[in-house]
């Protein structure tokens, strides 16, 4: 039996055990995905016990820190400053980053050439390090929008863009795309809006990488509203684990198994 699991804290509402044991069923694989909660203070404690595990998913706030504890880590994760998946490779256990190649097979199917697209990302932390990593070398203006203006700039610098303010100052031409990164809008409809609802257009892709367990978030309700594009949270998680899957086993990942487990069917 391999054992496989993720790590995050909270965990409880992480849909990766029911999108890979789905997937491990279908395959008839001997394999098992487990949730672990873990607080930042006990990382080093669990990973002293890692040598068991076949492989392990990396959640917040782990995905930064994971890395000491590894053998080593690829270029991609090194890039990007995170580890989301953790895999063993001569019986060594390697840290790299599903998020951001699971983030542009997600956007490719709805809008398959990116070349001199107009990005907007909102948000600089981690998860807008993977977005933004995978999306500079393909589009053709990308401006990072962000609360606190030294992270904006910052990243902006180290990924060669524009740090285009806070949303409020928000003034750049409609975007081809817009990504969210932040978890704003996640928690309940209720929320102030992340961007002014006339800033959407009919004629944009929008993005938002969280997700909720029940029904959509904030900003994708509003792209319904308007009548643009959208891709949900969700897709990402399905792509991100199917390299997932794929690193783990060396097989296909069974997508339609795995999407209809997010789903909950
Ligand atoms: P992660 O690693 O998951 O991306 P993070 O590092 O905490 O998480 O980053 C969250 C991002 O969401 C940040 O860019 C944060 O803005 P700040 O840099 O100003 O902190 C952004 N964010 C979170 N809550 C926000 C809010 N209420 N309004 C605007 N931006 C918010």
């Amino acid at each position: 039996m391999k054992n496989f699991c993720i790590i995050a804290h909270p965990v409880e509402h992480s849909l990766s055990p029911i999108m890979h044991n789905a997937a491990f069923k279908a395959m008839q694989m001997e394999a098992v995905f487990v949730a672990y909660d873990v607080l930042p203070e006990n990382l080093q404690n669990f990973m002293s016990t890692k040598k068991g595990w076949a492989g392990l998913a990396v959640s917040i706030p782990h995905k930064e820190t994971i890395g000491q504890y590894l053998d080593g880590i690829d270029e991609i994760a090194k890039k990007i400053g995170a580890v989301n998946t953790v895999y063993r490779h001569n019986d060594q256990h390697w840290g790299t980053n599903t998020d951001a190649p699971g983030f542009l097979n997600a956007l490719k199917e709805v809008m398959p050439d990116l070349s001199g697209k107009r990005v907007v990302v909102i948000g600089a932390g981690g998860a807008a390090r993977a977005v933004i990593s995978a999306l500079k070398p393909l589009v053709g203006f990308l401006t990072i929008i962000n609360r606190t203006v030294p992270k904006g700039v910052a990243l902006a610098k180290e990924f060669e863009c524009r740090y285009g303010g806070k949303i409020e100052d928000m003034v750049t031409e409609t975007p081809d795309l817009l990504v969210n990164t932040t978890s704003v809008g996640l928690e309940a409809l209720a929320e102030p809006n992340l961007v002014p609802l006339d800033f959407l257009k009919p004629s944009m892709l929008i993005v938002d990488i969280a997700y909720r367990q029940n029904g959509t978030t904030k900003l994708i309700s509003e792209a319904q509203q308007v009548g643009a594009k959208f891709i949900e949270g969700r897709q990402m998680l399905l792509h991100q684990g199917m390299l997932q899957f794929e690193l783990w086993t060396g097989q296909k990942a069974p997508r339609e198994v795995m999407e209809r487990a997010l789903k909950g069917l």
